[in-house]
């Protein structure tokens, strides 16, 4: 089939559906890749480079409708886009059909296969295709970018010899793809991040990332994000309100708040009130990539930048993932290269549209002159749905010290115990064994207990770096066959030579594992 992408006529949209790396990947399921004359040239990627990965290109989006089978683009299409397209001519692109019913009805009317990339579950298998979470974890980084732009500190602490810097902190609500890409963003770059959301599930996350879980002292029913495909229930109004408390308090400590707030096909909650921006500090930032949907602050102007009277910066860009145009359209190109494997199953060019698969079916809005949307729900439950995390209990100092107390009575009744046990069992040793073989005995004991209390101290997470040293330390039998190597006997030295090689590996591997393995903990 012939696969082709219009260039994209929405002002300022620098993104593009294939790219050349994207083009090459298309070509090896048999399909033929057709370009319009510039589609690439704002995400930097030039005619000629489509050229050279073997793509044809149309001199304008008419010529390359006419030659294609499948149109590709990023945003929702044109009404004149779509009166161009013939029957049986399939489209790719974002479409929101919930909020496009006329273009829904247009493109029933022509008989095209309309196919939108924001209707995609989000189940596993899927997870390739989710061009809205590519496009969010990248909207995610750049608003931490675009915070830390607007900021007049550092995001990390620092003590100089000019003074102590502290660290910014950051706030993100709601810990969606976007939220999640926005704390890792900006505890890498130093920040002390707190984070908020309604799905309890996202504590363990949120902290795995480094940030701080901001818990509400609120009894809610858990929210099944899997029930929900994968997404956030609206919570009650008494919910919202102890919400809001919570935000209350939080507000004149934040420098920065993202906020990513959003339950699909409703509008973004208000979760950021104008008195809160009046609580916060002159200079702090507020970036609401929400601002589409009417935005999580109050004083949000989708698309703009603004200062609110006390000098906090508001920002509402809604096209986050277009100012990295060439990051998003790598991403999103794989995102429709994967959709096209899962369309072309025996990778012969030969488009099937199987409407019994889950991920297809989900995501095809019009199809052979009717509308499919919406889809039925999934045969598959949506994205692990874990288990809340348990809020830990609040403790009194009383009850914090009998806790502490009674686990140090604990541990010494059982340290007591061993070392009574090790005295019996030396003792009985001691009545039959000789008393050369006693001090070795003794020394090798204590080295047991001795490493072992060390090793048990040790933090999980560090168990492998520290298996991998004890071996290479262990491989002191290298003395041993290196003093033995030197005698007269043949078998010796080849038994010597064959302990020296394998103590040699050891030593060397558990080193170099010892490097890999503490260098995934080293921030660089
Ligand atoms: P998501 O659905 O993965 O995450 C939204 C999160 O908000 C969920 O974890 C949900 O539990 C949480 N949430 C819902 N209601 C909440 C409430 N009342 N309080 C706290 N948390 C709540 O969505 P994703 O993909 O992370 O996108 C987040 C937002 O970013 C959306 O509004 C999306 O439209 C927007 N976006 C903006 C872009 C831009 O350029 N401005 C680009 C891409 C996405």
């Amino acid at each position: 089939m012939k696969i082709g992408a219009l260039k994209e006529s929405f002002e300022g949209e620098a993104r593009v559906s294939i790219t050349p790396s994207s083009t090459g990947h298309l070509q090896k399921l048999g399909h033929e890749i057709y370009i319009e004359s510039g589609a690439g040239r704002r995400s930097g990627f030039s005619d000629e480079d489509y050229i050279k990965a073997g793509a044809t290109i149309a001199a304008d989006a008419a010529e390359l409708i006419k030659a294609v089978d499948v149109v590709a683009k990023v945003r929702q299409p044109e009404e004149n886009e779509i009166t161009q397209m013939r029957e049986g001519q399939s489209l790719i692109s974002f479409f929101y059909p919930a909020q496009n019913g006329e273009l829904l009805e247009k493109a029933k009317e022509q008989g095209i296969t309309a196919i939108a990339m924001d209707m995609v579950p989000r189940i596993s298998r899927a997870q390739k295709m989710d061009a809205l979470s590519s496009m969010a974890n990248i909207a995610g980084y750049r608003s931490v970018i675009e915070a830390a732009n607007n900021f007049g500190r550092f995001f990390t602490g620092q003590v100089t010899a000019a003074g102590k810097v502290p660290p910014a902190k950051v706030l993100v609500v709601g810990a969606g793809v976007a939220g999640l890409a926005a704390i890792g963003t900006a505890t890498s770059l130093g920040a002390q991040v707190y984070a908020f959301d309604v799905r309890p599930e996202v504590a363990e996350q949120i902290e795995s990332m480094g940030a701080e879980f901001v818990f509400l002292d609120f009894e809610e029913q858990a929210t099944d994000g899997a029930a929900t495909g994968g997404y956030a229930a609206p919570s009650s109004p008494e919910f919202r309100e102890a919400q809001l408390k919570k935000f209350r308090e939080l507000a004149p400590d934040m420098d920065v708040v993202i906020t990513t707030a959003l339950i699909p096909g409703r509008d973004a909650p208000v979760l950021w009130t104008k008195d809160m921006v009046e609580a916060m500090k002159p200079g702090s930032v507020i970036v609401d990539l929400a601002a589409e949907k009417g935005g999580n602050c109050e004083l949000t102007v989708a698309d703009q930048r603004i200062v609110s009277d006390n000098g906090v910066v508001i920002v509402g860009y809604t096209d986050f993932a277009s100012r990295m145009g060439t990051q998003a359209s790598e991403l999103y190109g794989n995102n429709i290269r994967h959709f096209m494997t899962d369309l072309t199953p025996k990778k012969d060019g030969v488009i099937v549209h199987d409407m019994e698969d889950d991920v297809i079916r989900g995501a095809t809005v019009t199809h052979g002159h009717d509308i499919t949307f919406p889809p039925p729900k999934p045969k598959v439950a949506a994205i692990a749905a874990q288990k809340p995390k348990e809020k830990p209990k609040e403790l009194t100092p009383e009850e914090r010290r009998a806790q502490e107390v009674a686990a140090f009575k604990a541990e010494t009744k059982s340290q007591v115990m061993m070392l009574g046990g090790g005295a019996l069992v030396l003792l009985l040793v001691g009545l039959v064994a000789p008393a050369s073989f006693m001090s070795h005995f003794i020394v090798f004991v204590l080295a047991c207990f001795v490493g072992f209390r060390v090793i048990w101290n040790v933090a999980h997470s560090l168990h492998t770096p520290l298996m991998a040293i004890t071996n290479a330390i262990s491989s002191i039998i290298i003395l041993g066959a290196l003093m033995q190597i030197g005698s007269g006997s043949a078998w010796v030295v080849i038994l010597g030579a064959l302990a020296v090689l394998m103590a040699g590996v050891n030593i060397f591997g558990g080193f170099l594992v010892t490097r890999r393995m503490l260098a995934m903990f080293q921030k660089s």
